[in-house]
């Protein structure tokens, strides 16, 4: 079977070198497409591919439609929003992802993040310190729990929301469950957001959940831009000039935010989350391993599109 590695943002390459063992030790060959510039590329690419390993990259209903061969897709990493999960269904391809392998990664991130903006992104003045201070995590799975876990190992008070999640597993954890989302932001010094871009999720956060933040409140986003109600987004911010909006996945209006804003927002050039070296073995070595399970068992433990 020929295996395909189609990352427009490479993993590191220790971790691209580990995969294409996993992959040909198993009698299999490896293939890689890596920082392509056009989709063309990558419809190219996958025409002969019987399976594909990919990032956040873009598997449409097109690169389906020309992946003749193609049986499986993995995301290595977590949200596969990325993924058109009904053209592999139409398809009978299986669509996977790695839950959990670059967790920590984007947790490191979002407790940095939360530094950043407490030390006016690293520019003189006055700044303030996380302890003691309140974060609220919405979204309890594998990120939000290890924010929780950091932010807890820092002396901050952890508050978490999460309707999928039983509240006796939050409390057990030490993290005091949120009687409910507007709750949690009238509370929390910080907003830690770990959901998922869905059609419920998606542009969920805007002016009344924003607005109820305590002075100086800042939100903080490592999940989907596409969650943030962006216009609620500005206008919160002007009525607010205490607020703070720091991402690792810039808005779509990330220019107005920072002309209009400056040191109150922050936005990374690429989103890196889970660019560590870390993180790529764990994601990109899972999703080697989940291919060559499925074409030698059948193994479909983490399919998202049963
Ligand atoms: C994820 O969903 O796993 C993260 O957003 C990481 O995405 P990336 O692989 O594009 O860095």
């Amino acid at each position: 079977m020929k295996v395909l590695v189609a990352t427009e943002k490479p993993f590191a390459a220790v971790a691209v070198n580990d995969i294409r063992k996993i992959i040909e030790s198993a009698g299999h060959e490896f293939a890689l497409l890596e920082k392509y510039t056009d989709k063309a590329q990558l419809i190219e690419a996958v025409a002969d591919a019987d399976a594909l390993i990919v990032r956040s990259d873009k598997v449409t209903a097109d690169v389906i439609e020309a992946a003749g061969k193609l049986k499986i897709v993995v995301r290595a990493g977590a949200g596969y929003d990325n993924l058109d999960l009904d053209a592999c269904t139409r398809r009978g391809i299986v669509a996977m992802n790695t839950p959990g392998q670059n967790s920590n990664a984007v947790a490191e991130l979002a407790i940095a993040m939360m530094i950043y903006m407490s030390r006016n992104c690293f520019t003189p003045g006055t700044g303030h310190e996380i302890m003691c201070k309140t974060v609220g995590i919405q979204a309890y799975g594998n990120v939000g729990r290890l924010v929780a876990m950091k932010a807890k190992a820092l002396g901050m008070n952890v508050m978490a929301f999460d309707p999928f999640i039983p509240v006796e597993r939050i409390k057990d954890e030490g993290v005091t469950p949120a009687e409910s989302l507007e709750q949690m932001y009238s509370s929390c010094d910080f907003i830690s957001l770990h959901i998922p871009a869905t059609p419920q999720t998606k542009g969920s956060i805007g002016y009344d959940l924003i607005s109820r933040m305590p002075k100086g409140g800042c939100l903080v986003n490592t999940a989907r831009k596409e969650v943030i109600n962006e216009p609620e987004l500005i206008k919160v911010l002007e009525e607010r000039p205490d607020l703070k909006y720091v991402t690792d996945v810039a808005a779509a209006c990330q220019d107005e935010l920072n002309e209009k804003f400056g040191n109150r927002v922050f936005a990374t050039s690429k989103k890196m989350g889970a660019e560590t070296l870390e993180a790529n073995i764990n994601a990109g070595l899972a999703a080697a391993h989940q291919i060559v399970a499925y074409f030698e068992d059948g193994c479909t433990k983490f399919q998202v599109n049963k």
